[in-house]
Formats: C-alpha cells, sequence, structure tokens
C-alpha cells in the first residue's frame, strides 16, 4: 500500500505542537509518507510571511516559538494546495473558523480520505447540540475521530510527558491515528465513545473560566476544587442530555476527563484570561487581544453556544455554572456573583 500522506490543517499553538510529535512520527514510519502538509493561515510576522518564516527558519515564531518544527513539515498557505493528495486530514484550528475552512476545502478532498479532529468548541444546532465533528463529517463528507485531552500545547511541545485520548469509530482509523501521533512521551487510549470524548473537551473549557474566576476573587483551593467537581457534574450531565449514542461514564476517566479539566483548571489561557477578567474589569475582547497575542480564547465563546443550547431545551437551572460563566463574561452580571451559582448548586438539594 502507497504511503498515507497527512496535511495538518492550522498552525496555531496546538497545530504547531502536533505538526512536531506528526512529522518525528512520520519521517521514522514507512506506513506514512514523510512529508507533511502544514495549513497556515497566513500573516505577516515582522515582515515576513509566517509561511516562509516556517518553511526557511522551521519555528512558527508566532504560535509556538522556540520550538523547531522537523524539516519534513511544510507550510502551505492555500487550503486546496495544502490537502491535495492528503489520505489524512488533522484538524486543528479554533472552533469558530471551521464552517469557513471546510467550505472552502469541498471538492478538493481526495476520496477515501478521512479526518481527526483536534478542535475543542461546540455549535448550536436547529435541535441543540451540533458537534465540530459533525459540521466537518458533513461539510466533506469524510470519515473522522477526534482527539482531547490533558495537552497544554507548549508543554506537549517539550515532550514533557502526557496523555491523550481517540475517539473513535472505525478501530482501523483509531489504530492509524495512534501510530501517527503516539510517542514515548505522549501516550494515546483509544476509545469508541467519539461523541463523548469530543464534548468533554469542549466544555472543560467553560469550567476553566470558572477556576480562573475563582483565581482572581481569591478563593482559596477548596473553592477551586468545587468549580471543578460541580463543572464535571455539569459536563456529564449536559452530555447525557444532548450527545446522541451511548454516553459512557467511564470515558470522563479517560485523559479527555478528569485528566483535562484538571490541567485547564490550572494551567492554559483560559483560566490565565479568566483570572484577569476577575482582577482588572477588562472585557473578555480585550483581555484576549491583549495576552494572547493571537491566540483565541476557547471557553468564554464556548459558554455562549452552550447557553444558546441550553436555552433552547429550557434547562437553565440545571446548569448554573456553565450559565454565570456566560452571563459574567457577555451579560455584565458581577464576577463577585459567581459564588452563588456554587452556593445555589443543585448538587447541594
Ligand atoms: N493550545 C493548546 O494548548 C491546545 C491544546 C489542546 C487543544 N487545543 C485546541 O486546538 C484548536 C486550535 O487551537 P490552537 O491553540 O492551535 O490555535 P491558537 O489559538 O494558538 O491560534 C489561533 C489560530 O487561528 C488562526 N486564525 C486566525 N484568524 C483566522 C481565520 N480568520 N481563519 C482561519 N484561521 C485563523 C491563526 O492563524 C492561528 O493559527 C482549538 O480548538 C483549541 O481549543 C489547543
Amino acid at each position: 500500500m502507497a504511503p498515507l500522506r497527512v496535511t495538518v490543517i492550522g498552525s496555531g499553538n496546538w497545530g504547531s505542537a502536533i505538526s512536531i510529535i506528526i512529522g518525528n512520527n512520520t519521517k521514522r514510519s514507512n506506513r506514512f509518507h514523510s512529508l507533511v502538509n502544514i495549513w497556515v493561515f497566513e500573516e505577516i510576522v515582522n515582515g515576513r510571511k509566517l509561511s516562509d518564516i516556517i518553511n526557511q527558519d522551521h519555528e512558527n515564531v508566532k504560535y509556538l516559538p522556540g520550538h523547531q518544527l522537523p524539516h519534513n513539515v511544510v507550510a502551505v498557505p492555500g487550503l486546496a494546495d495544502a490537502v491535495s493528495g492528503a489520505d489524512i486530514l488533522v484538524f486543528v484550528v479554533p472552533h469558530q473558523f471551521i464552517g469557513t475552512i471546510c467550505d472552502q476545502l469541498a471538492g478538493h478532498v481526495k476520496f477515501g480520505a478521512f479526518g481527526i479532529s483536534l478542535i475543542k468548541g461546540v455549535n448550536q444546532g436547529p435541535s441543540g447540540l451540533k458537534l465540530i465533528s459533525d459540521i466537518i463529517r458533513e461539510k466533506l463528507g469524510i470519515p473522522l475521530g477526534v482527539l482531547m485531552g490533558a495537552n497544554i500545547a507548549s508543554e506537549a511541545a517539550e515532550e514533557k510527558f502526557c496523555e491523550t485520548t481517540i475517539g473513535c469509530k472505525n478501530p482501523q482509523h483509531g489504530e492509524i491515528f495512534k501510530e501517527l501521533m503516539q510517542t514515548p512521551n505522549f501516550r494515546i487510549r483509544v476509545v469508541e465513545d467519539c461523541n463523548t470524548v469530543e464534548i468533554c473537551g469542549a466544555l472543560k473549557n467553560i469550567v476553566a473560566v470558572g477556576a480562573g474566576f475563582c483565581d482572581g476573587l481569591d478563593f482559596g483551593d477548596n473553592t477551586k476544587a468545587a468549580v471543578i467537581r460541580l463543572g464535571l457534574m455539569e459536563m456529564v450531565a449536559f452530555a447525557r442530555l444532548f450527545c446522541t449514542g451511548t454516553v459512557s461514564t467511564d470515558t470522563f476517566l479517560e485523559s479527555c476527563g478528569v485528566a483535562d479539566l484538571i490541567t485547564t483548571c490550572y494551567g492554559g489561557r483560559n483560566r490565565r484570561v479568566a483570572e484577569a477578567f476577575a482582577r482588572s474589569g477588562k472585557s473578555i475582547e480585550e483581555l484576549e487581544r491583549d495576552l494572547l497575542n493571537g491566540q483565541k480564547l476557547q471557553g468564554p465563546q464556548t459558554s455562549a453556544e452552550v447557553y444558546k443550547i441550553l436555552q433552547l431545551k429550557d434547562v437553565m437551572e440545571k446548569f448554573p455554572l456553565f450559565v454565570a460563566v456566560y452571563r459574567i463574561c457577555y451579560e455584565g452580571q458581577p464576577v463577585q456573583e459567581f459564588i452563588s451559582c456554587l452556593q445555589n448548586h443543585p448538587e447541594h438539594y
């Protein structure tokens, strides 16, 4: 069989880090073509095109500075060119851009290609929840797995040990994804319950915003543990209410569940910006611009999408933490009132 060609769609912080892992693995494997395309949303950085910087200096100086990309990872600024001939597509862009990207890709994807989404986020559909993976499947007509876990990009790029979870209904594809991305310090477990894996990755970012409020208000570690636990209970309840197919409680014990929740409530940009929000009184948009140098926040936006889904089903009272995060970020509810969503949580009645 011809070696499988891989394209990574997205070159932000995580897109760049996973390209290092993938590029190093394809170099050593007969199963994959060693050359890996990485699609770059072109921009000018220090007077040069980012794609030129990546191809000449082998570093994404804007989104993952200080880390060398393998020379077989090639930056391509055109979407259609980037996916031309690719058998495996790895989607890793902020979720707000995926619809437009898929529209541009339609008609350019190789017959028989399949993909995996590393994107953490949700959308609202006509009858409630719309998973990002469903948008990709519907728009491109390809089978898709997901990868989510306790994987802060900079730490994974430094090869610090971590675990991750692949959700994939097709066992053969699951095995290929594992071979493509597993390393001694990036350990992968494959499960079938892909919808739950994906929803964990999206919802934990809302909880991280709550954890950041908690830090910004100097509530302490006990309170933060309560935010994490109550957030987890809301994640489970949300998955049971809105995910189609079986929702296995065991999935929440994988890296995509409790481990990602913990790492994101202690590290990561959502927690950091939410802490700054509570301390400074600046808006989320202002802080995203000032603190993240082009990186995108996922938590506040996901809370807005989840809020609409909860409203549609009239179940807001069952999700006080998710609702409070949305109202504080976008409706001017004072952040000092965050504690009341914990005090009056249905878990305690
Ligand atoms: N960074 C992490 O530690 C991490 C870890 C796990 C998962 N994720 C998830 O990976 C996904 C991608 O995040 P990231 O951290 O790689 O990105 P990022 O937030 O670091 O970077 C933003 C990216 O968006 C691109 N962009 C900006 N405007 C655009 C537009 N109009 N159209 C298309 N692209 C545009 C930028 O070029 C850049 O590549 C997200 O869903 C995130 O939740 C991130």
